[in-house]
């Protein structure tokens, strides 16, 4: 396949960026989307040029750190991570437009990599059970009807990504901290802190400068995972129950 790319540069977070247009060629359409840039990588490189930085890891759909908005939409075309996208998805003689994550939360540190140090202080600030729950048999022994079991897992899918916050027009990341939420308020070991949990973790993702709600679900249509929107209806009971019962009032 022969394309035209035009891809977000930017030297640094003050740097004012724009795009550049690379074309490239002799791209299979098995490859994932990130080898094709790994492709157009080591061609910047031969010719002594800086290669375009961007986020991976895993490259298997777990991490959460591939970050692009392709054509438009957070991990492009398919509702799958970019790091699963192939160029299967795309056609001979298209122009592919490449940029970072856009949201004053997640500023770009180049290129087309993001800082999502936001999302990691979300969780630092009620993400987690600070109960001993001892080893794997002894929360085996702890009866969960499957139904909840099954429900909490859907929500521990979140990976992170932040495409939800890139979909939304108001950059907001009530979609992630719902199913970081929901997932350990619906199992019995996450109830010792579950009113606090609420409120810490609502508080932060207010403080990172994350926008409201839009009720548009742009969030659930471009999720990865399939995070259902039923997440932020349950954060928002949560939060309700917890500033009724706050002992911060
Ligand atoms: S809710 Fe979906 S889009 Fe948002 S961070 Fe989690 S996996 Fe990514
Ligand atoms: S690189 Fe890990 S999810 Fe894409």
């Amino acid at each position: 396949m022969k394309l035209t790319l035009k891809i977000w540069r930017q030297k640094n977070a003050s740097d004012k960026g724009a795009f550049v247009t690379y074309p490239i060629d002799g791209i299979s359409t098995d490859m994932s989307f990130l080898e094709m840039m790994d492709v157009l990588n080591e061609e910047l490189a031969v010719k002594g040029e800086d290669p375009v930085h961007f986020d991976h890891d895993c490259r298997e759909g777990i991490c959460g750190m591939c970050s692009l908005y392709i054509n438009g939409h957070p991990h492009g075309p398919k509702q799958t991570t970019t790091c699963q996208l192939h160029m299967r998805s795309f056609s001979d003689g298209d122009t592919i437009t490449i940029e970072p994550w856009r949201a004053a939360a997640f500023p770009v540190v180049k290129d087309l990599v993001v800082d999502r140090g936001s999302f990691d202080r979300i969780i630092q600030a009620g993400g987690y059970v600070s109960v001993n729950t001892g080893g794997v048999p002894d929360a085996n022994e702890i009866p969960i009807p499957k139904r909840i079991a099954d429900e909490a897992f859907d929500s521990a899918t979140c990976i992170g990504c932040g495409a939800c916050v890139a979909a939304c027009k108001n950059a907001s990341a009530m979609l992630f901290t719902s199913a970081k939420i929901s997932q350990l308020a619906m199992l019995p070991q996450g109830q010792v802190e579950r009113m606090s949990r609420a409120e810490k973790m609502v508080a932060q993702m207010d403080a990172e400068g994350f926008g409201a709600c839009t009720n548009t679900g742009a969030c659930e249509a471009e999720c990865p995972k399939g995070i259902s929107l039923t997440n932020i209806a349950r954060m928002n009971r949560e939060y309700f129950s917890a500033s009724v019962k706050s002992e911060n009032v």
